[in-house]
This record gives structure tokens, C-alpha cells and sequence, in this order.
């Protein structure tokens, strides 16, 4: 018993000794034993108040006197009277403390009794090296120690925590082995089987990675980590969709599948590839496979005004194909087309240029058509619109008087009005002046007028068509025609100096400047070519013929009916009269020279 216990149950045992007193002093109240002698042996008599007072020893509990027996400390306070971690041994009359295994005694004693403060702290045995062995850690624990494994390190029997208890345990590395096989896929490159080693896997051919690691690790467990990937067939799905193509496809979409395009009918192809593949990238492969519509008439246009020019930029070049032209035209003042044309034209031009007779100041329209290689009949339309440039043109002099044009406007419900102003000059006579001023109405389209015209006159004609406001003016020269017969008087002369008479001629054809006397041996009459003897004196030899000129005269010194002697020997100008030949037959001319434009005219003297 504890010193404080004792002391705090002293009241109760003391009452509980009163109580057998007070009893026993009922019974025994005749006698007065001596308390003192009869304490139990385990008892000690004490003084108390006078009385005198068995009471157990230190260690025993009873009354003192018939018994004391020992006290169990170890039972008191719930087995805790040595505090924690102790094993409590009871004595005969007392009790000590061990510590359990694993602890030590403050007091570093065996045993101890805990009124000292002395307790079990627990020893740390991990303090001792080497007690796990190689590739272990060691942890303390409450009254105990444990070896665990080091990463990646483990016991034989697959654990890692383990104690010693004096046998022969190791911890060994681990080893994960041969790294799992992956559905579709293949390791790549495996850095080993140990601990933290890894493997990466790739998906196999055709297939990609869906979901998952690439790379599985070797865990501390022996367990390959992360084999979690997941590889998927190549799937592209639908093919894309290429406008103006049709597919040839077996519907397969995994890698590497064809998919081939050819262009719908009416559509020629226009580079590329004609097939697309399914990529590693679950996409089909991107091609510039173009389809383009035949195109007939690329980049139609007007040039000129009248012509027209394309281009085919596609279809089969350089075969002949055939347009067919449908122009309606409407003239410029007219509400209804008028003119209505169809015509063909085959070329096998790529760059086709074609122009058109249209007329001037009348809108077109132009519908070309053709058929393209898909049978289909593809056409354009322009319209063309011709400025009022020229009404009318190709103005042409014929028959020296006469006039005649085109007419450019369309149209035969409206006549077109002309207007003439004819105006005559003569350079050489001045006061020569004829002016003609009339209108004309013609639905022709080619009009033709004839003007009743002077001769040996240059004449200016103004030819207009007032609704229109144009007006062209032409240029027209009349030839000097033969001159009437002058009145002669026919003579038969004789003689070696016959005498003839000039007669002032008419100066119809404008002012005459000289006359000539022309003498020609009978026999050459035939071949006289009046210009021939322009300057043929009697002595010349310019020419074979014997003809010459036997005389001049200027206009003005001729007088009508003039006498002259052929064969005088006299000049007359730079010209020698000279005699005629006796017996000799001569035919005489009479030539009227004209000064203007070296046209002269002749007349026959009647001595042939
Ligand atoms: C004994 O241990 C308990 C819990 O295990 C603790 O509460 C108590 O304080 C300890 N006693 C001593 C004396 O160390
Ligand atoms: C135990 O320790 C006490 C002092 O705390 C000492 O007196 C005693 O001799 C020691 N030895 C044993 C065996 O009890
Ligand atoms: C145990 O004893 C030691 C040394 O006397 C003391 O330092 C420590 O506090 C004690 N522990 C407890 C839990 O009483
Ligand atoms: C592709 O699939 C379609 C419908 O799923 C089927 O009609 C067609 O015959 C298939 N083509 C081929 C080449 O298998
Ligand atoms: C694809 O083009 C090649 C030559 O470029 C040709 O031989 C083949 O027939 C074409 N395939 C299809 C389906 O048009
Ligand atoms: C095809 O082109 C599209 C758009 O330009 C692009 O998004 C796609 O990645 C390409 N596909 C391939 C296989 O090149
Ligand atoms: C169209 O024609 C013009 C002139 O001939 C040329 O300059 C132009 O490049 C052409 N355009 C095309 C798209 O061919
Ligand atoms: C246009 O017309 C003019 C004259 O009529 C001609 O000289 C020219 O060559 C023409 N141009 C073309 C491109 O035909
Ligand atoms: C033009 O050619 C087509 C066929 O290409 C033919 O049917 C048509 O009768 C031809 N027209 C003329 C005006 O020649
Ligand atoms: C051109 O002519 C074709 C055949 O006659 C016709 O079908 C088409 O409508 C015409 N186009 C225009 C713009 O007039
Ligand atoms: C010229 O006029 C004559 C008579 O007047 C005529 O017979 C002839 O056909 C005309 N010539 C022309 C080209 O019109
Ligand atoms: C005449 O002709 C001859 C030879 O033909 C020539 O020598 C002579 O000069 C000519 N006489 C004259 C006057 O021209």
C-alpha cells in the first residue's frame, strides 16, 4: 500500500475497528485483554487518542489483530500504479514496476517503483544501424521498431514492411518484366524492367492514339503503371465533297483508302490529282482536283465596234466548232427589230474573232450559240450598240455624172430624204458658175442619182440627210468631151500652095488657145494619133511618120474664116509652112489646143 493511499483509507478502517468495538465490548465487556498482544503479526499496535490501536502493516489490509493480509498494489488504478508501458509485480507487502520490452526506466534501473517519478520511455531501436539490412529504412515504433523496403525494393514473399526478429530478410529490387502488350499497339522503346523504368508504346499501322499514355512506368510494386492506351482503326469518314465531281469510293475510310474523282458530264478537269487518301490525320488528303464548266465563251468581247471576240478556255482545243450567229437589229429610230440574220461560222480558233457587217446607229443584239461537247447547246448574248457615225458612205462616181452610195441605217419603212447642193466651177473661166439644189426620198440601199452635169467642170456636191444632220461632200470633174462639128465648108484644093480657111471653132469646153495646120501624107491618115504631133516640126525626126505642123496660130489672132496658103515657107509660130510635094496626096487636120489639162480635141479639115 501507497503511503497517500494509506492515508486516505485511514478514517474507514478506523471506523471500521470502532464498529467491531463497539460489538465486541458487548460481548467482552466483562475482561480487558491487552490489545496491544493480540495485533496481528502483520499489525502494529498504535497509540490513538489513548487507546491503544492494532492496524496493519505497510502492504497489508485487515483489522489488525485476527488478519492482515497483503495488498495487491498491482490491482490498484486499473494495473496503471507503474504508469505506461510496465509490466506491475506484486511482493509480499509491496510490489515493483519493469518496463515492458521495448522501453527503458528513466533511472535506467531493471525495476523501479514509480514513486520516484521514474517511468518507461520508449527506446528507440532504429538508433542501432544496420539492423534492416541493405535497401531498407528503419521505424521506430512505440515499444517496437519496423524495416520497411526502399522504393522499388521488396521482400521475397512480396512484402515490404517487415522485422528483423534475428532472421535473414533482405529486400531485392523489383522487377515489373516484360512490359504488357497494348491492343494495336507495339512498345516503341523500353528502357528496362526495373524500377522507374519505362516503356512507350505506339499505336500500330492504320491505327491512332485514341485516349490514354503513350508511356507505362515500372512502379515501386513491380507493376507496370499507365498501360492505359487506347489505339482506334483510322476511320476518315465521308470523303469531301469536290463540287462538279462524282466519287468512285468502295466506302472503306481507314488509312490509306482511295477515293477518286472524275468530273460530271459538262465539267472537264483542270489539274490535280484525281484521287484523295485517308491520312494518318483521320482526314482525308486535300486535292485541287478542279472541275470546270466548258467554258465556250471566256471573256466575250466587243472590239471595233462591229467585231466580237472570245476565248475557249477549256473542252477539247483546236476542234473545229461551229457558231451559229443570231443578230437582231433595230435601227435607232425604230421601235421593232428590223433586221433579223442567222448564220453560221465553224472555226477551230481558240481565240475566235469575228465582225460583224452591222450598220451604223442601230442597236444589235447578238446571240451566239454553240454546242458544246456535252450536247448541250450553251449561249451568249451581247448587245451592240453602233454609233451614227456614217448614215450613208461608199459614195462612188460612175459614169462621170452619176453617184452612188451605201446606205448604213436599217430600216426600208422609212425612206430616207437626201438633199443635194451641186455646185460647177471652171478655173479657167471664171465666170463659169453652175448650182443645182434638190431632194431625193429612196428606200434603196444602195441609191444612185445622176446629175445632169456640164462638161470639162469640177463640181463639189453636198450630199445631205438633214434628220440625221450629216452630210458628205463630194468631188466630181467632167471630162472635156469632143466638141460638136464645127460648120465647115468642104473644099477640094489643088495646087503646091492651095489656100485653106480657118473657122473659129465653139469654145464649148472653155477657151480655146491655139490652132494648129497639120499636114499628113494620105497614107498615114489611118494611124494619126492627134497628140503625136504636138511639137512634130516639118524638120523633126521625133517620129517615124512623115506628118507635121505646119502652122500655128493663138486663138485670139484667128480670125473666122481666115485664109491660109499651106506650102508658103513662111513660120507661122516656131513651125515651118513648108511646100508641098507635087503629086503627093496630103490629108490637112484642123487641131483646136486647149491649154487646160493638155486634152486637146481635133477636127478634120475636109481635104481628105
Ligand atoms: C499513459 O498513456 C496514456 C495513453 O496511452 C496517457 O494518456 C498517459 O498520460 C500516460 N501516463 C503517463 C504517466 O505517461
Ligand atoms: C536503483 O536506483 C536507485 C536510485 O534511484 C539506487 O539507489 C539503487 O541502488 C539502484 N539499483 C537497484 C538495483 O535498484
Ligand atoms: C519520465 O521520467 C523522465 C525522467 O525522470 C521525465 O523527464 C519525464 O517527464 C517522465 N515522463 C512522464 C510521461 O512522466
Ligand atoms: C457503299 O455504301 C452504300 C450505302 O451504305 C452502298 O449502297 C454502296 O453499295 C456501297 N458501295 C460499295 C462499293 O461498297
Ligand atoms: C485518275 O488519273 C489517272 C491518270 O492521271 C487515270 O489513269 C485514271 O484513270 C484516273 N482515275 C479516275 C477514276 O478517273
Ligand atoms: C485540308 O484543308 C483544310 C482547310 O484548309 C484543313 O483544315 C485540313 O487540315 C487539311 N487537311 C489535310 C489532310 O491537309
Ligand atoms: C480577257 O481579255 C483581255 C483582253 O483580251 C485580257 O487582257 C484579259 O487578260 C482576259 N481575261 C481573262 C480572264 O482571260
Ligand atoms: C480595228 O479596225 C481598224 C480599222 O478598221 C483596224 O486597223 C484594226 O486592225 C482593227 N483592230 C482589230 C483588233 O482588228
Ligand atoms: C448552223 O449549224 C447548225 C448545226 O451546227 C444547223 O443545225 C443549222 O441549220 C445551221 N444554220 C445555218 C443558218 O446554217
Ligand atoms: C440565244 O439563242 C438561244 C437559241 O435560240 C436561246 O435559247 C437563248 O435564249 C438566246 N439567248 C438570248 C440571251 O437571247
Ligand atoms: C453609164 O451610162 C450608160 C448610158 O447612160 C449606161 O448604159 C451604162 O450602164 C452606165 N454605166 C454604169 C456603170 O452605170
Ligand atoms: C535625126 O535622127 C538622127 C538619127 O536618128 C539624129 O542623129 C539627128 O540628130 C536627128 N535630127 C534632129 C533634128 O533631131
Amino acid at each position: 500500500m501507497s503511503p497517500g493511499a494509506g492515508r486516505a483509507l485511514g478514517p474507514l478502517l478506523l471506523l471500521l475497528v470502532l464498529l467491531q468495538c463497539a460489538a465486541r465490548r458487548r460481548v467482552v465487556k466483562r475482561s480487558v485483554p491487552d490489545v496491544c498482544a493480540t495485533c496481528h503479526v502483520h499489525a502494529t499496535c498504535h497509540q490513538i487518542e489513548g487507546k491503544s490501536v492494532c492496524i496493519c502493516n505497510y502492504g497489508f489490509v485487515g483489522n489488525g489483530r485476527t488478519h492482515c493480509q497483503d495488498k495487491d498494489e498491482c490491482q490498484i488504478g486499473a494495473n496503471k500504479i507503474c504508469g505506461n508501458h510496465t509490466l506491475c509485480h506484486n511482493t509480499h507487502g509491496s510490489f515493483y514496476c519493469v518496463c515492458l520490452d521495448g522501453f527503458r526506466a528513466s533511472n535506467n534501473n531493471k525495476t523501479f517503483i514509480p514513486n520516484d517519478g521514474t517511468n518507461c520511455t520508449d527506446i528507440d531501436e532504429c538508433e542501432e544501424s544496420g539492423l534492416c539490412g541493405h535497401n531498407a529504412k528503419c521505424v521506430n515504433t512505440e515499444g517496437s521498431y519496423k524495416c520497411y523496403c526502399n522504393d522499388g525494393y521488396k521482400l521475397e514473399n512480396g512484402e515490404r514492411s517487415f522485422h528483423p526478429d534475428g532472421n535473414t530478410v533482405s529486400c531485392r529490387g523489383v522487377d515489373c518484366g516484360v512490359p504488357p502488350s497494348v491492343l494495336n499497339a507495339h512498345p516503341a522503346s523500353v528502357s528496362g524492367t526495373t524500377y522507374g523504368s519505362e516503356v512507350t508504346y505506339n499505336c500500330v499501322h492504320g491505327y491512332f492514339m485514341a485516349s490514354g499514355t503513350q508511356t507505362a512506368v515500372c512502379n515501386a510494386e513491380g507493376q507496370w503503371d499507365g498501360t492505359d492506351l487506347v489505339c482506334k482503326e483510322i476511320d476518315c469518314g465521308k470523303p469531301l465533297l469536290i463540287p462538279r465531281t462524282e466519287m468512285t469510293w468502295d466506302n472503306s475510310t481507314t488509312l490509306r483508302s482511295r477515293v477518286y474523282y472524275q468530273c460530271k458530264e459538262g465539267y472537264y478537269f483542270n489539274g490535280g490529282k484525281n484521287f484523295s487518301e485517308c491520312t494518318i490525320d483521320q482526314s482525308w488528303e486535300n486535292i485541287t482536283f478542279v472541275c470546270k464548266g466548258e467554258e465556250l465563251f471566256s471573256n466575250l468581247s466587243i472590239f471595233n465596234e462591229t467585231c466580237v471576240k472570245w476565248e475557249r478556255k477549256t473542252g477539247r482545243l483546236g476542234v473545229q466548232k461551229t457558231y451559229t450567229f443570231h443578230i437582231l437589229g433595230q435601227r435607232w429610230d425604230e421601235k421593232t427589230f428590223s433586221e433579223d440574220v442567222i448564220f453560221n461560222i465553224t472555226t477551230n480558233e481558240d481565240n475566235p474573232k469575228v465582225c460583224l457587217d452591222l450598220d451604223s446607229g442601230s442597236n444589235y443584239v447578238v446571240n451566239i450559240t454553240t454546242i458544246s461537247s456535252a450536247n448541250i447547246p450553251v449561249s451568249v448574248a451581247v448587245a451592240i450598240q453602233t454609233k451614227v457615225k456614217e448614215p450613208f458612205n461608199n459614195v462612188l462616181i460612175f459614169n462621170d455624172t452619176c453617184l452612188k452610195w451605201k446606205r448604213n441605217v436599217r430600216g426600208t419603212d422609212v425612206g430616207d430624204r437626201y438633199s443635194f447642193h451641186v455646185q460647177g466651177q471652171r478655173w479657167y473661166q471664171k465666170e463659169f458658175f453652175h448650182e443645182m439644189i434638190f431632194d431625193i426620198t429612196t428606200h434603196k440601199q444602195a441609191p444612185e442619182v445622176c446629175f445632169d452635169l456640164q462638161p470639162g467642170t469640177n463640181y463639189s456636191v453636198n450630199i445631205s440627210m438633214a434628220a440625221l444632220n450629216f452630210s458628205l461632200l463630194v468631188s466630181m470633174t467632167t471630162q472635156i468631151t469632143d466638141p460638136p462639128f464645127p460648120d465647115v465648108e468642104f473644099v477640094a484644093v489643088t495646087g503646091s500652095a492651095p489656100l485653106l480657111r480657118l473657122r473659129k471653132a465653139e469654145d464649148q469646153n472653155g477657151p480655146i488657145s491655139f490652132y494648129q495646120v497639120i499636114v499628113l501624107p494620105l497614107d498615114l491618115q489611118s494611124t494619126f494619133i492627134c497628140d503625136s504631133f504636138a511639137a512634130a516640126t516639118f524638120f523633126s525626126n521625133a517620129t517615124d511618120v512623115k506628118g507635121y505642123v505646119a502652122a500655128e496660130f493663138q486663138a485670139k489672132d484667128v480670125a473666122d474664116n481666115m485664109p491660109i496658103s499651106l506650102g508658103d515657107r513662111h513660120y507661122y509660130g516656131k513651125f515651118y509652112n513648108a511646100p508641098l510635094k507635087l503629086g503627093e496626096e496630103y490629108c490637112v487636120f484642123l487641131r483646136v489646143i486647149s491649154e487646160w489639162n493638155k486634152s486637146p480635141f481635133w477636127v478634120q479639115i475636109p481635104s481628105c
